[in-house]
């Protein structure tokens, strides 16, 4: 029997903290189980390159992106093997394998007849790699999750007819087993009952990005290619016997904030190409540090090893490494609802 889990790929324009580090234990837990109960397991996580973020952060540096993100993955790596976050592979979404993917995921999708050129506008903001339209804004000019003032951004763009995929999205979200927990699932229900709009997927003004191989002055929305790691984290271009094996995905593990993309446009996009949706998606809720998301770029930050380091455990005991830090945040942390974290009272940990 086969086990199939991924978590979010995380942004890798500044350092890992302790919220992606808080999913990733929770999917190693997740994968220890199921190996324990003699599932043939695979973890899939990995690295989101293609953000505008990336790009932003690259040029600060007097970097290229690809020279920046080279710089950054080590670090996350080096994350995983500390929290002791044993995954069986880490797909970077710049890899050669996703690319491979990209290109041939898009033609299908092209090919069925479910991409057109149009235009787009609203409002865009560079962390959320997303459109927000007025009503969505907080004080009518405010990100939703970052609370900064966003830019209006007018382009020619491809666009995935998301909005033909309405009635079999309520369907799949009236079912109680492909989203949980129920406070998202009656979240999303709302979504798509308010209305779908067709989803942009390609980008002008960058070139940081796959081509589309239908057009090559426009790059892949980096959500995009970002959804499509968790076929490559399976080998859907290049080892087909392992897609065969692995592919549909048992689980999906995001965080609350992503469950739009993961439960409306990415089971649209699967049934625009053809391909089996995954069993499940585990949407959990936020670490906060005094009542805030932690967030890189509004600077509420908890290194993840700091805390293993402050949780070691003491000589002589059983435990190792990571342990007192991955029982803590498991504990003290509800899984399905935002939970208060204060290292700093705690602790005494920045
Ligand atoms: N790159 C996208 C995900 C693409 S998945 C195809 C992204 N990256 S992220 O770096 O912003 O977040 C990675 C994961 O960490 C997401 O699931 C996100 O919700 C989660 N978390 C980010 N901050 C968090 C907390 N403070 N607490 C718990 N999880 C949080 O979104």
């Amino acid at each position: 029997m086969k086990y199939y889990i991924t978590t979010a790929i995380d942004y890798i324009n500044g350092e890992p903290h302790l919220g992606h580090a808080y999913e990733k234990i929770a999917a190693d837990v997740l994968a220890r189980y199921r190996r324990m109960t003699g599932h043939d397991t695979r973890l899939v996580v990995g690295s989101d390159e293609h953000s505008q973020s990336v790009e932003r952060e690259a040029s600060a540096k007097g970097m290229t992106p690809e020279a920046y993100c080279e710089s950054m993955v080590p670090r996350w790596e080096d994350m995983f093997a500390r929290l002791q976050v044993d995954y069986s592979t880490f797909v970077r979404t710049s890899s050669d394998a996703n690319r491979a993917t990209t290109q041939e995921f898009l033609q299908r999708v092209y090919d069925n007849g479910y991409i057109y050129k149009g235009k787009y506008s609203g409002y865009f903001c560079p962390s959320c790699e997303q459109y927000y339209q007025e009503r969505e804004l907080l004080d009518g000019k405010l990100c939703p999750e970052h609370k900064v003032e966003l830019e209006w951004l007018e382009e020619d763009n491809y666009f995935l007819k998301l909005s033909a995929f309405t009635e079999q999205l309520v369907a799949l979200h009236e079912r109680e087993d492909f989203l949980q927990p129920e406070a998202r699932r009656n979240e999303m229900l709302n979504v798509i009952r308010d209305g779908l709009q067709d989803v942009s997927i390609s980008r002008g003004f960058t070139t940081w990005g796959f081509p589309l191989p239908f057009d090559s002055t426009q790059v892949i929305y980096v959500w995009f290619d970002a959804l499509l790691s968790y076929v490559t984290g399976v080998g859907f271009a290049t080892d087909r016997e392992m897609f065969e094996t692995f592919w549909p995905c048992d689980v999906h593990i995001i965080g609350k904030g992503i469950t739009r993309f993961h439960t409306i446009m990415w089971p649209a996009m699967l049934w625009a190409a053809g391909v089996e949706l995954p069993h499940r998606v585990y949407s959990h809720g936020y670490i906060n540090v005094g009542g805030e998301k932690m967030s890189k770029s509004r600077g509420i930050f908890v290194r993840p090893l700091s805390l293993v380091d402050s949780l070691q455990p003491p000589a002589g005991s059983p435990l190792v490494g990571s342990d007192g830090a991955r029982y803590t945040l498991l504990r003290e942390v509800p899984f399905d609802r935002d939970g208060d974290f204060d290292l700093e009272v705690a602790m005494g940990v920045h």
